[in-house]
């Protein structure tokens, strides 16, 4: 052989051995140890050098089986249809490329009529009933063998155990998903942490887990849901002509089908469909990893038919993804506003879903035990949306010699300060009030725009202010002079003066602003408004016991304590007093959201972590009348934000949306339309 075609074969050696290797790990041990993406491309090169080498194709290649193989202990299932593979697009391009095909090969210049539905990212399984009883439930395996979990498939709700109607047919095989709920996913990694296990990389992994679990007790305690998408045998008693018939008949049996999904003409149609899934995909309570798209009709479907075990009348179409592996290489310790030190990941950069990633939270020390994560580790890394990158599990099997579990410092990195952790809470704090990252991170808080809304003072400039140590508490901006800020580099005389006036604006605020400005710990946006509302008199608040504090409606025992003790402190007491004495403070509420009275006919928008999920929060929002939208605009009329909110926020922010949070969004939903 040449040499270049040697090289070729033997990477095409080399890539069938992971293959083999990462489809054990995933399939058999769901262990795995690289993200989908990787093992996505390491298939497609696999497939590209065996295209380009038919020759070389062996039957044993991995690129000619269909999933991964049954595990010993659990009876070998044979589906008597087999079950195929779907073929991926991975570009609007080669979505249109497909089409293309199939009209190609159909010879047909019209439209064709298209079913697009999630591409549940779950475990696929055969459920078989006979005389109408469910009588066997198999994954999937390897397409012509899997393994028989109907103990466990028999706990899922969403699976009927008697097919509905007065005549079922006497035999019918039909394929769809088990999933998990992501809610119920975090959930049970948190009880896997409590014992001291693993957790799941991903909701899929902890499907198949459960699935492959002896006892279906445990089963039974982790809600699954199964959405049906296809069928074996049995087809001909339905009488369906199209999937999408098909569907309605299955409906009628007793069996989930998702609402989400949709007959198209042409694939646009498709493609529309695709784009919208897309942008709920955060909001989703499961997890979809793009659409399916399949020709609607049965006599194309069987005129189409299949090719290398895909059939040639359906492809996925999938979303960029949102995990990817890569490397740890370092941890760092950030200090918020109020002193939490935030351990955060420093990663080797990669790209997840178009966007490169640096850094990764671990959220604190309990979260990095959980996890185990240490310097040098190849870890799973986690995008969703607008919401922070985080690390979701760490590959023990690629971790280099001589790693250290990993410590938050006793020592605030920034100031030198021993650090603290206070009863009951998870994280470590720096105490000391002068510590430049706090200062740092409350002026950025104070100038921010639901605070003071100081123009022109953005993360650098308090950055040069705090290292020019020209301010050392947010009153002192008041202080600044031209001259002074014009010394400031990069600062030229006109945005020094502008600053200053902008100074001067802001001075004119309502009392929320003023207390929200504050950055009192669990002091946000909303209580900072209610507190408003029961202290026109700011200097009673001073002086409010604990008690009389709790007394005011929304107010509960830790926001009550966190306020005092902020009080207590005597420069907060003397910050508070000076400011009052600079400031302009109306009592007028000037978050108008407040006086909202109805939602009906408001455009709102959803991100962040949020206590319930945000398909919830949707639903309630619209059955209360708002529409719910996916970018913030001129026109949203307030932004549901949660924990970990990013460019969302900042755009609300920079709009001037105002932002609420669950209970202030709970409110206004029992308010109801028109009260
Ligand atoms: S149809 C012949 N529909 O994708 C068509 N599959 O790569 C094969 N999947 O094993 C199945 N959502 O686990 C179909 N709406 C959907 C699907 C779906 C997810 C999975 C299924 C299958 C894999 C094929």
């Amino acid at each position: 052989m040449p040499d270049a075609k040697a090289t070729e074969h033997a990477r095409l050696l080399e890539l069938r051995e992971q293959l083999e290797r990462h489809n054990h790990l995933y399939h058999v041990l769901d262990d795995p140890q690289i993200s989908d993406a990787e093992y996505d491309r390491l298939f497609r090169e696999a497939v590209e050098l065996e295209a380009r080498h038919p020759e070389w194709v062996t039957p044993d290649s991995p690129t000619q089986r269909v999933g991964g193989a049954p595990v010993a202990g659990f009876r070998v299932v044979e589906h008597a249809v087999q079950m195929l593979s779907l073929d991926n697009a991975m570009s609007r391009e080669e979505l249109i490329a497909f089409d293309a095909r199939v009209r190609r090969y159909l010879a047909t210049a019209e439209e064709l009529a298209y079913s697009a539905e999630p591409k549940y990212d779950g475990v696929a399984v055969e459920l078989v009933y006979e005389q109408g009883r469910f009588a066997l439930g198999s994954t999937r395996g390897d397409g012509r063998t899997g393994e028989d979990v109907s103990h466990n498939l028999r706990t899922v709700r969403t699976i009927p155990l008697r097919l509905r109607g007065a005549k079922p047919p006497p035999l019918l095989e039909v394929r769809g998903e088990v999933l998990m709920p992501l809610a119920d996913f975090a959930r049970l990694n948190e009880e896997r942490a409590a014992l001291g296990l693993e957790p799941f990389a991903n909701p899929r992994n902890s499907t198949a887990g459960t699935l492959r679990q002896l006892d279906p007790k445990s089963a039974a305690s982790r809600p699954l849901e199964f959405f049906v998408y296809g069928i074996g045998r049995g087809e001909e008693w339905l009488g369906a002509k199209a999937h999408s018939e098909l569907l309605a008949r299955l409906r009628e049996l007793g069996f989930r089908v998702d609402t989400r999904r949709e007959e198209c003409v042409g694939i646009a149609g498709a493609l529309a469909f695709h784009e919208g899934l897309e942008r709920e995909r955060d909001g989703l309570p499961y997890e979809v990893d793009g659409t399916v798209v399949k020709v609607d009709d049965f006599a194309l479907q069987r005129r189409l038919g299949t090719l290398n075990r895909s059939p040639r009348w359906a492809i996925a179409f999938k979303f960029p993804p949102r995990q990817e592996t890569t490397r740890v290489i370092g941890i760092e310790a950030s200090v918020g506003r109020t002193g939490t030190l935030t351990p955060v990941a420093v990663l080797e950069p990669v790209r997840i879903g178009g966007v490169t990633v640096e850094h990764a939270t671990l959220h604190n020390q309990d979260e990095i035990d959980r996890l185990d994560v240490r310097v040098g580790d190849t870890v799973f890394v986690e995008r969703a949306g607008d919401v922070i990158p985080k690390v979701v599990k760490v590959v023990r099997e690629r971790r280099p010699p001589d790693t250290v579990p990993y410590r938050l410092p006793e020592t605030c990195p920034i100031c030198g300060e021993r650090t603290v952790r206070s009863e009951g809470e998870v994280a470590l704090r720096c105490p000391n009030p002068r510590c430049p990252a706090k200062l740092r991170e409350r002026l950025r808080h104070f100038a921010s725009r639901n605070a003071l809304d100081i123009d022109g003072l953005g993360e650098k400039r308090v950055d040069q202010l705090v290292s020019a140590e020209r301010v050392k508490r947010p009153s002192d901006l008041f202080g600044l002079t031209a001259e002074k800020l014009a010394a400031l580099e990069g600062m030229g005389e006109k945005s020094a003066q502008n600053l200053v006036e902008a100074l001067e604006r802001a001075k004119n605020t309502s009392s929320a602003r003023f207390l929200y400005a504050l950055g009192i710990r669990h002091v946000g946006e909303h209580v900072a408004a209610v507190l408003a509302r029961a202290y026109p008199d700011l200097s009673r608040l001073l002086d409010a016991t604990s008690d009389e504090l709790e007394a005011v409606d929304e107010i509960g025992p830790t926001i009550a304590l966190a306020i005092r003790l902020w009080l207590d402190e005597p420069e907060n007491r003397d910050e508070f007093q000076r400011l009052r004495e600079l400031l302009r403070i109306s009592s007028a509420p000037v978050r108008e959201l407040a006086e909202s009275t109805t939602l009906a006919g408001r455009t709102c928008v959803i991100t962040g972590t949020l206590e319930e999920p945000r398909s919830t929060w949707k639903a309630r929002l619209e059955a209360a009348g708002a529409k719910v939208t996916d970018s913030v605009s001129k026109k949203t009329s307030f932004l549901l934000a949660g924990e970990n909110a990013g460019a969302k926020l900042e755009k609300a922010r920079e709009l001037g949306v105002a932002v609420i949070d669950e209970r202030e969004a709970a409110r206004l939903i029992a308010e109801g339309p028109g009260a």
